[in-house]
């Protein structure tokens, strides 16, 4: 793979290039630099800059991220900050399949897998594991009310709402009850750069629970 110091930038990397293509049609060849020579160093390069795009996240900015300007602690809880209403993040980074052990929650798609966590992000819909079912109930008064899915019978549903308190209906004292396929989550594709992904995958990656003794 290819390593790229994370302060050279793709636009470097395009800039550089295309200098190499420059020098190729103008013919300015070198002593013993051939073609071919010119030619994997112009392929290594265009490889270096689509795979700049993997960069390398800091986990320290991404807990700032997720704790500020990404405002992930609104609607996730990691260990004892933030909120119950989405999942609760604090194992998100352990692998289930890499000996996670039972402790491991068994919801999440995403779990310990970056290109899950990066696409959580960017596309929340794409995949909402049934652990992470949002529900939006009607009162008979009217009242909308949406939250994530505890339980559901016939009878009766339990979900957690926004303020991350439990609710619990009757399915009969309900207007309408629905269990949604989308996410409620926001898509970050246009509130974050892919650096900014980055760093968050790598804390997301790094929260594997209380460490054990
Ligand atoms: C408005 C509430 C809300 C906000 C804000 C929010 N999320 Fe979510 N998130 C959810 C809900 C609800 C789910 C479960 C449904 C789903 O998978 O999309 C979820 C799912 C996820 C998942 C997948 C979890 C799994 O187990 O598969 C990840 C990862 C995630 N969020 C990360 C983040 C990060 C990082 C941020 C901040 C940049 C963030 N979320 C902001 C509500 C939110």
């Amino acid at each position: 793979m290819c390593k790229v110091p994370s302060q050279v930038n793709q636009d470097w990397l395009r800039v550089s290039s295309l200098v190499l293509i420059l020098i190729l049609k103008g013919g300015i060849l070198t002593g013993g630099m051939s073609i071919t020579v010119l030619r994997t160093c112009i392929f290594a390069l265009t490889a270096c800059a689509l795979g700049a795009q993997q960069l390398t996240g800091d986990p320290a900015r991404g807990q700032a991220l997720f704790e500020g300007k990404g405002e992930c602690l609104m609607c996730h809880r990691v260990n004892d900050k933030g909120s119950r209403y989405g999942p609760d993040l604090s194992t998100i980074g352990a692998s289930r399949g890499r000996g996670g052990g039972p402790n491991i929650s068994p919801t999440g798609t995403a779990a310990g897998d970056p290109k899950g966590l990066e696409l959580a992000m960017l596309d929340p819909d794409a995949e909402v594991a049934l652990a992470n079912r949002s529900v939006r109930v009607v009162t008979k008064d009217g009242t909308v009310i949406t939250g994530r899915l505890l339980n559901h019978d016939n009878f009766s549903v339990q979900f957690i709402d926004t303020q991350s308190k439990l609710r619990a209906f009757m399915k009969s004292d309900l207007k309408e009850f629905a269990v949604l396929t989308k996410s409620p989550m926001p898509s970050y594709q246009d509130k974050l750069n892919a650096q900014e992904v980055a760093d968050l995958v790598s804390y997301l990656i790094s929260l594997k629970g209380p460490s054990k003794p």
